[in-house]
């Protein structure tokens, strides 16, 4: 039977109203969902890497990289749209690659979706555990042991010389703590992550709103800094280069779309969810930085894990201790640590739900598709994505991780917008709640901007995605190619077909 057998929608849709106690409950709405969003969206890539955007790359052009990487996350947004409103069941990129083509295929994005999700989580949680020691550092008075604050073999400068750091214990910290969050349940930790949102978004309303009023305009010119030489260093490059890095600081709208078995009414609310999540973050990440690169020369921000703190601290001397500006310092750092915490309860809900869908499908053992009596959630792979990446955050540096993530995530846009073009000329009946407008246009400039991406990523992340993936497909003919469910269904068919010809 064929690798690329392909389940079908209406299979996909009765599978999804199958009601009872198996069932994920369907508790979401429009606003929850927005939310949700949000949380996965605004993290690391805000709070941390757009100083080094700016610093090394695209100097206060920095905004137009956020506009570019924004439209090419709007793209493929609006490719995920129409899927997640077309194919309304748990599983998100991998549920539309079985929709549209095939098995083989949607074992490759399933696989791949570990890079975005359980990475994902790895790297906020090392972008947290920063943030906690600085605060803790700034604001405590405590200085927490440099050695198990990072990667093994990673140098930590401290007042006392440089050490040699053992793990991340903060990282792993946070993942437990996150783990047994979503073990617990999603309307729990929706609500907390609803919460966290508010704060979030509150902080960096204060630092546009704050911050604005101590911008020294000298600060933004030359608005593109002449580049360097080298590809990537200022100037129009460097606008690209920076969209390439910030481009983390998007990723999580897709997150929304695994929730869709867990939404009230998928057909609306989902691409409300997507889109709505994605403009606001564009108008706040532009807005924002527009006021980093406006307090502070862009150079100063360079290799700081606060960049933002580093922003409103040269605003705060420039104004003789303004005590406003202090209170705001604390602020943003508080805002990090539980942003960065609900961007991992998106992330670290997103992946046991992936491992649902693949095991409902046979391609997973079947353990991985128990959902707790009691709380109603995947908690055994909900415990399995927690040591992962528990382990991944506490030995892996944050550049490693951020990469892998970005490459992973750009590969499933990929696959989801040549789905779409796919899906239209395959099955241009099928009922879409949202249709992607301009098709097969849209889609196809989705796939080449996210493939323009990948490119400009290094060569030693490609070998890692190769690495990942060939261990992907070696385990999908070791297991899901004899176990999987839909084959299963094909061969009894075809050998029921035939007994009936003889
Ligand atoms: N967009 C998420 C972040 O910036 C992944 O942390």
């Amino acid at each position: 039977m064929s690798i690329f057998a392909t389940k079908s929608i209406e299979q996909l849709k009765a599978e999804a109203a199958v009601s009872g106690e198996h069932s994920l409950r369907r508790v979401l709405g429009p606003i929850n969902l927005v939310t949700l969003g949000i949380g996965a969206i605004i993290g690391t890539g805000i709070f941390v890497l757009t100083g080094e955007a700016a610093a090394q790359h695209a100097g206060p052009a920095i905004v137009l990289s956020m506009l570019l990487a924004g439209f090419a996350s709007a793209l493929a947004g609006l490719c995920y749209s129409e899927f997640a409103s077309t194919v309304p069941i748990a599983g998100s990129a991998y549920t539309y690659g079985y929709a549209t083509l095939g098995e083989f295929v949607a074992w490759i994005i399933g696989w791949d979706l570990i890079l975005e999700y359980a990475l994902g989580a790895a790297t906020v949680a090392v972008g947290w555990s920063g943030h906690l020691t600085s605060f803790l550092h700034d604001f405590v008075g405590v200085a927490f042991p440099a050695q198990f604050a990072a990667a093994p073999g990673t140098l930590v400068q401290t007042s006392a010389g440089s050490v040699t750091a053992v793990f991340n214990l903060p990282a792993v910290i946070i993942t437990v703590l996150v783990t047994i969050l979503i073990v617990i349940g999603v309307k729990e930790s929706a609500n907390v992550n609803t919460g966290i949102v508010i704060v979030k978004v509150a902080v960096v309303l204060v630092v546009i709103v704050g911050g604005a009023a101590y911008v020294n305009t000298a600060n933004w010119h030359p608005f593109i800094p002449e580049n360097a030489g080298p590809f990537g260093e200022y100037g129009y490059s460097g606008i690209l280069r920076g969209a390439g890095v910030i481009f983390f600081a998007y990723i999580g709208f897709d997150a929304v779309s695994v929730a869709a078995q867990e939404a009230r009414n998928p057909q609306k609310d989902m691409p409300v969810g997507i889109l709505g999540s994605l403009v606001v973050c564009t108008i706040l990440y532009v807005a924002v930085s527009l006021v980093m690169v406006g307090l502070v020369p862009y150079q100063a921000m360079k290799g700081s894990p606060a960049p933002m703190v580093v922003a409103i601290r040269a605003a705060e001397q420039a104004s003789g201790g303004s005590p406003v500006l202090h209170a705001m310092t604390m602020l943003v750092e508080l805002g990090a640590i539980a942003g960065l915490s609900s961007v991992m309860v998106v992330m670290m809900m997103a992946q046991p739900r992936i491992f649902y869908s693949m095991a409902n499908d046979g391609l997973l053992p079947p353990f991985a598709k128990k959902i707790h009596p009691k709380f109603r959630t995947p908690h055994i792979t909900s415990i399995i994505t927690g040591v992962a990446v528990a382990i991944a955050a506490g030995f892996t540096p944050i550049g490693i991780l951020g990469e892998m993530v970005s490459i992973g995530t750009l590969m499933a846009f990929v696959i989801v917008s040549l789905g779409i073009i796919f899906l239209r000329y395959q099955r241009p009946e099928l009922e879409r709640p949202f249709k992607t407008p301009w098709v097969p246009f849209v889609p196809a400039l989705s796939a080449l901007v996210s493939l323009g991406l990948m490119a400009g990523l290094p060569g030693a992340t490609w070998l890692r995605l190769i690495i990942w993936m060939t261990l992907g497909i070696a385990l999908y003919f070791a297991y899901g190619f004899t176990h999987s469910e839909v084959r299963k269904r094909d061969e009894t068919l075809a050998a029921a077909g035939g007994t009936r010809r003889r």
